[in-house]
């Protein structure tokens, strides 16, 4: 009878410890390279809440800012590998999956951010969003951040001006191109090593956004930042078709709904961002910031702009195409 019981306790626990671990929620990570204080930092916070208010008992999202896990580069690999579950990279850092996602590099393309939210709004915009699924990533939307500046140490007027000054890019053939067109030396380095090239003057200058300049204090080692507008700095939230078609069906609507609205939160925030991070700028006095006349605005448009042509044939004119129109 003893033994009996003591069997029937045992099968109870092995019951109890199956359950308990069949309980446990799933981690999920979401890796990125920016500060938290960032449209980026936040939306990948507000998934992480969502989820736990919504689906906590099966799944829980952990937060890896400022490359803490992987940096650039690396991310997409450790994604692919099953490492983590949610990048959001900037566009301008898939060409080695797809070549046509380098239209948003291109300089001087979109008039403002209302133009770049039309683009990616509109059919042209989310094809784009499947043009990586052959290398096994889903695009699950697109996030804002904003339009780039360039901070250099030398004030930069017109393009002569950046004539010889080596500059830090992200990997993206067009933005090297883009620096070649006014003479300067491009540099493809990852973001988590710009605060240091810039503060040893390994290099002369960079180009991000407002939050990306703030955030990463960018502007303290940068005495002037020219206001060009001259491109935009984007993100696409990705997941790996792996992990995203193994989810039961209810679980993954549940996680696209909870990131739909938190991709609709950072974008929110992003406009916001851009002018509470550029003032800060201004009145810490670190870095002046340099407004371009008109004339001198065109002079970087006509240098940069023959870039567009280079690219045509990769990223295909009909895209290139339904970028200018949603200008108007
Ligand atoms: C980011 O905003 O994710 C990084 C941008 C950069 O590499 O400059």
């Amino acid at each position: 009878m003893n033994k009996l019981k003591t069997m029937l306790s045992a099968v109870a626990l092995c019951a109890g410890m199956t359950a308990f671990a069949h309980a446990a929620p799933e981690t999920i990570k979401f890796s990125h390279v920016v500060a938290e204080n960032t449209p980026k930092g936040q939306m990948a916070l507000k998934f992480r809440d969502l989820v736990a208010e919504r689906i906590g008992d099966k799944y829980v999202v952990e937060v890896y800012p400022n490359s803490q896990l992987f940096g650039d580069g690396k991310e997409m690999e450790a994604l692919l590998l099953g490492d983590i579950q949610f990048i959001a990279p900037s566009l301008s850092k898939f060409s080695k999956y797809t070549k046509k996602l380098q239209v948003y590099d291109l300089p001087f393309l979109f008039k403002d951010m209302e133009a770049v939210d039309r683009f990616q709004q509109s059919e042209a915009g989310q094809a784009l969003l499947e043009s990586v699924k052959s290398k096994g990533l889903v695009g699950l939307g697109y996030l804002h951040n904003g339009l780039k500046q360039l901070s250099a140490n030398d004030p930069l007027r017109v393009p002569s001006d950046a004539d010889g000054k080596k500059f830090r890019i992200m990997s993206s053939d067009v933005l090297a191109a883009q620096f070649e067109a006014v003479d300067a030396v491009p540099l493809k380095k990852p973001f988590s090593e710009v605060f240091t090239l810039l503060q040893t003057r390994a290099i002369d200058g960079q180009e991000n956004t407002w939050s990306n300049i703030y955030s990463k204090k960018f502007f303290e080692v940068q005495p002037y930042i020219t206001e060009s507008n001259h491109g935009v700095l984007d993100y696409m939230v990705t997941t790996s078709t792996e992990f995203w078609m193994t989810l039961p069906d209810a679980d993954r609507e549940v996680l696209q709904k909870a990131l739909a609205e938190s991709v609709a939160h950072g974008n929110a925030i992003a406009n916001d961002k851009v002018m509470k991070d550029r003032k800060s700028i201004m009145e810490s006095g670190r870095s002046e910031i340099i407004t371009l006349s008109d004339a001198e605005r065109q002079q970087w448009v006509e240098v940069m702009k023959p870039v567009w042509s280079q690219f045509q044939n990769e990223i295909g004119a009909e895209i290139i195409e339904a970028a200018v129109a949603s200008n108007q």
